[in-house]
């Protein structure tokens, strides 16, 4: 008897009439036909079952926050950085986790099973990290919440930063961060870079720093996070989020970075939905889109995951913790169109992102846990199309969030169909 199995499903690769059975919370048979009996069986009408999504990149003590104490009037990153300044010495430790538990439901419920946040190490009270390590804590059951140790102002630049950010690891924050665009100098970013992974080494942590969130293109902070990776050990365990700058630099110059980073194994993420709204901003025409080199990353070998960065905060005004949304920015601001490349953003906003955190147990074969969404969708590709409806989120076996099948308006010039219908009959 198993716990529950979700039968006829169709797989993200293409493999349809597929059973799921789960048990003691793990994938106990993923094949067609299973016979067996369940405490629960639910349907999947022949629709797409997917590992959860994986938020690689997030922003979650200061998500929800939007409009305190003011709006982001120009909407840049630097006002957001300036405006994030004025709201943390006025949200308590309560507010922070307050938020974030709302943010964390939210998430769930649109299907997400992991997320990789900073949070900003820069206040000597650490009341990001106090909070969010009680979330973490709190919603362990349910979500798979790694904490990135952020120090928003730089490391060198504000003069507490580094010892704070030390104690925000002693207290538990998982991967080490930094900023290094943010510094002073360019040599103050390359210093903090070789500071920061460091302590990573020393520590036996990961690494993923906000590198080059800039169109500036002779900010290679990225070349010095490759080449300090691999002195130190870390391939495999350091991702740079954003690169923005490498949209903007010199061909040339990108032909030699790239291997370089091959070389160290250091993963992307960059976040479609923030860059796009915040790169070019001192262009005038043409103006950059800003967003990394993904396709150049990716046929390189570079494990590129998408992050959402931010929902309601100061840097963004909008989102909805829903990474079919960043998948299809992520498509469009990237060009990715042909039929594959747009199955491979799905697999920017699965798979890639959780091989970037090192999510153990992730995935849809026999043994892994059994965490799944259910999207009323034919396949990935419809599910960016439509960011699919959710109808069941599965964790450690057990359905945690269910909503009915919903209409789809496909064409507001035709018939509207019932997807969930068309296709069963
Ligand atoms: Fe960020």
């Amino acid at each position: 008897m198993f716990d529950l199995i979700v039968k006829n499903a169709t797989l993200p690769n293409g493999q349809t009439g597929v059973d799921i059975a789960c048990a003691e919370g793990r994938i106990a048979a993923i094949e067609a036909g299973i016979g067996a009996e369940a405490r629960q069986v639910i349907d999947a009408r022949g629709n797409l079952v997917s590992p959860p999504f994986v938020d690689p990149h997030f922003h979650m003590d200061a998500t929800l926050s939007l409009g305190t104490p003011r709006m982001n009037v120009s909407g840049t990153l630097l006002e957001g950085i300036a405006l994030w300044g004025e709201l943390k010495p006025l949200q308590s430790v309560d507010d922070i986790i307050a938020r974030a538990m709302r943010y964390c439901d939210l998430a769930v419920a649109k299907g997400i099973g992991a997320i990789r946040s900073h949070v900003d190490t820069c206040d000597d009270e650490l009341k990001g990290v106090q909070a969010l390590l009680e979330v973490r804590e709190r919603v362990k059951d349910y979500l798979d919440l790694q904490l990135v140790a952020f120090p928003q102002d730089g490391v060198l630049r504000d003069p507490k930063a580094m010892a704070n950010t030390i104690r925000a690891l002693d207290m538990g924050v998982d991967v080490v961060g930094g900023i290094p665009h943010f510094e002073r100098t360019m040599a103050d970013g390359a210093e903090s870079v070789r500071l920061l992974c460091e302590i990573a080494a020393e520590r036996g942590l990961m690494v993923d720093m906000h590198c080059d969130e800039t169109d500036d293109p002779l900010s290679r902070h990225i070349e010095t996070l490759a080449f300090e990776t691999q002195r130190l050990g870390l391939q495999g365990r350091v991702a740079g989020s954003h690169l923005t700058s490498m949209h903007s630099m010199d061909n040339y110059y990108v032909s030699k970075l790239i291997p370089l980073m091959v070389e160290a194994g250091v993963h992307a993420i960059p976040n479609p939905l923030i860059n796009i709204m915040l790169q070019g901003r001192h262009d005038t025409y043409p103006k950059r889109r800003g967003q990394t080199r993904v396709r150049e990353l990716r046929d390189a070998g570079i494990t590129v995951g998408f992050g959402s960065d931010c929902v309601m905060d100061p840097w963004y005004s909008l989102g909805r913790a829903d990474m079919l949304d960043v998948a299809f920015m992520g498509l469009h601001v990237g060009q990715l169109a042909s039929r594959s490349d747009m199955a491979w953003c799905f697999d920017a906003v699965t798979v890639n992102s959780a091989r970037i955190m090192g999510l153990e147990g992730y995935g849809l074969t026999k043994g892994c846990a059994a965490n799944f969404v259910l999207l009323q969708a034919a396949d990935p590709i419809e599910a960016i199309r439509l960011r699919a409806h959710r109808i069941a989120v599965v964790r450690a076996g057990r359905v945690i969030s269910r909503s009915d099948p919903v209409t789809y308006d496909l064409d507001t010039n035709g018939p509207i169909w019932t997807l969930d219908e068309a296709r069963l009959r």
